[in-house]
């Protein structure tokens, strides 16, 4: 039945933003709540799994029966995932994970008087995290990511599908008031090689039951 579609795997979601520090005292970010990984997680859960959630900085509290790692830069995440995804069978990547970071971090809190009018800071690139999952060779999980896009939403999914190796990529249209970042609600397009499924605008508590009994379908056919 769906409501154990999940008996004895282990899945690993990933959530929330990540923070890249530019001083002791402030960050680059992004508006992700973690409300789409926590419904992930919890709805894995109760499908049956062992379930890993590891969090960027957010205020949610933990699902039941839920390990949760609590992580705040994207290279503590890509860390905390690479450990968890050797034991998985499963690995969602829900996280808005930073692209870029300061390519310094100052030690201290920088002073207003030491720039000019116009100032510019230097960023390096992020590890891709999932793409690192999905790249491996050996104990290499059933790999979903999401994309969050504000235009040509399936297309640009398509093409991360494809340039990260995953097995499934679940799209979102972040530009709609109603949906994406920090809403309670969602609607999503689940892209595979197969073809794709659109699922219309809900609650992610229940959008994210219905994507867990997607992914153990396909997962289990792979
Ligand atoms: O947290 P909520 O407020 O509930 O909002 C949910 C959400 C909008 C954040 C979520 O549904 C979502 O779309 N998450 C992915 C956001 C994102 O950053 O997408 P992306 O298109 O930039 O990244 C594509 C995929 O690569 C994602 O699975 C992401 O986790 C992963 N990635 C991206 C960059 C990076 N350096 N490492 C990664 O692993």
């Amino acid at each position: 039945t769906s409501s154990d579609c999940l008996n004895g795997k282990k899945v690993v979601v990933t959530s929330g933003p990540t923070r890249e520090a530019l001083d002791p005292v402030r960050y680059l970010s992004n508006h992700s709540s973690g409300k789409m990984g926590f419904a992930l997680a919890a709805a894995a859960r109760r499908a049956g799994a062992q379930v890993t959630l590891i969090s960027g900085p957010v205020s949610l509290s933990t699902p039941a029966q839920v390990k949760r790692i609590d992580v705040v830069d994207a290279r503590e995440m890509r860390d905390a995932a690479e450990r968890a995804a050797d034991l998985c069978d499963i690995f969602i990547g829900a996280a808005a994970v930073a692209d870029f970071r300061p390519a310094t971090a100052a030690g201290q809190k920088l002073k207003k008087q030491d720039c000019h009018d116009e100032s510019s800071i230097a960023l390096v690139k992020n590890p891709d995290i999932i793409a690192g999952i999905a790249a491996r060779t050996t104990r290499r999980p059933f790999t979903v990511g999401f994309a969050a896009e504000t235009q040509r939403v399936t297309q640009y999914a398509q093409s991360k599908l494809q340039r990260k190796n995953l097995d499934m990529i679940i799209a979102n249209d972040v530009s709609r008031a109603d949906g994406g970042f920090d809403s309670d609600q969602n609607a999503v397009t689940v892209i595979d090689r197969d073809g794709c499924q659109s699922l219309p605008l809900t609650l992610k508590t229940s959008l994210a039951k219905q994507l867990i009994e997607i992914i153990a379908a396909k997962a289990q056919h792979q």
